[in-house]
C-alpha cells in the first residue's frame, strides 16, 4: 500500500535543468499523485498540483480502462493550486488494472501522461461462531452467537437467514 504513484510532466525536468544552467524561469508542470494499489470500492484519494501556469490550464484526471473513460477530477486555473480529491474506486471481483491518464490542455500547450493503477477485489470476511457450552446433552438449550468481520474487524451488517445446527453422535 506504500507504494504511490507519480505523473508528473510539463516542465519539471526542463526547471532541474534550467536550475543548473542558472536561468531561472519557471515552466509550467504539473504534478499527480495516487497509491499504486486501491481495494475495490473503497474511498480513494488522489493529489493534483499544478504549478506557474503561462496560460489558462485545463486539467483532466481520468480514470480508464478498454474504452471506458470515468472522469475523476477537472480543474481549470492560471495559478498555481494543489487539491486533494477523494473518489470511489470502482467495484471489481479480480485483480484489475486500468490507468489513470492526466491532461492539461492550455491554448498554446497540451501535455498528456498516464499511469496504471491496480484494483483489488475486497478479501474474503471472517466468521466467528461463538457458543456457551463444548459438549449438550439433548434437550439443552443451545445460546450461540455469529460474528462476522470483514479483514480489519470491523463487523458487517449482512443477516444470515438460517443458521443449521447439525448433531454429531
Ligand atoms: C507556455 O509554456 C509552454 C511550455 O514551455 C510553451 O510551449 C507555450 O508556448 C507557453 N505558452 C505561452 C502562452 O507562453
Amino acid at each position: 500500500m506504500a507504494l504511490t504513484r507519480i505523473l508528473i510532466a510539463g516542465g519539471l525536468l526542463l526547471c532541474l535543468y534550467t536550475l543548473c544552467s542558472s536561468t531561472a524561469t519557471a515552466e509550467p508542470s504539473f504534478l499527480v499523485t495516487f497509491p499504486a494499489q486501491m481495494r475495490s470500492a473503497s474511498e480513494a484519494k488522489l493529489c493534483a498540483s499544478l504549478q506557474s501556469p503561462n496560460e489558462t490550464l485545463h486539467m483532466s484526471i481520468y480514470l480508464t480502462t478498454g474504452d471506458e473513460k470515468k472522469m475523476l477530477h477537472q480543474e481549470t486555473s492560471d495559478t498555481d493550486f494543489h487539491r486533494c480529491v477523494h473518489f470511489q474506486a470502482p467495484s471489481v471481483n479480480k485483480d484489475s488494472v486500468q490507468s489513470i491518464k492526466v491532461e492539461v490542455q492550455g491554448r498554446t500547450s497540451h501535455w498528456t501522461s498516464e499511469s496504471r493503477v491496480k484494483f483489488r477485489p475486497k478479501p474474503d470476511p471472517v466468521t466467528f461462531i461463538q457458543t456457551d457450552k463444548p459438549i449438550y446433552s439433548p434437550g439443552q438449550t443451545v445460546h450461540f452467537r455469529v460474528v462476522t468481520m470483514d479483514t480489519e474487524f470491523i463487523p458487517l451488517q449482512q443477516k444470515y437467514s438460517l443458521v443449521t445446527l447439525q448433531v454429531c453422535t
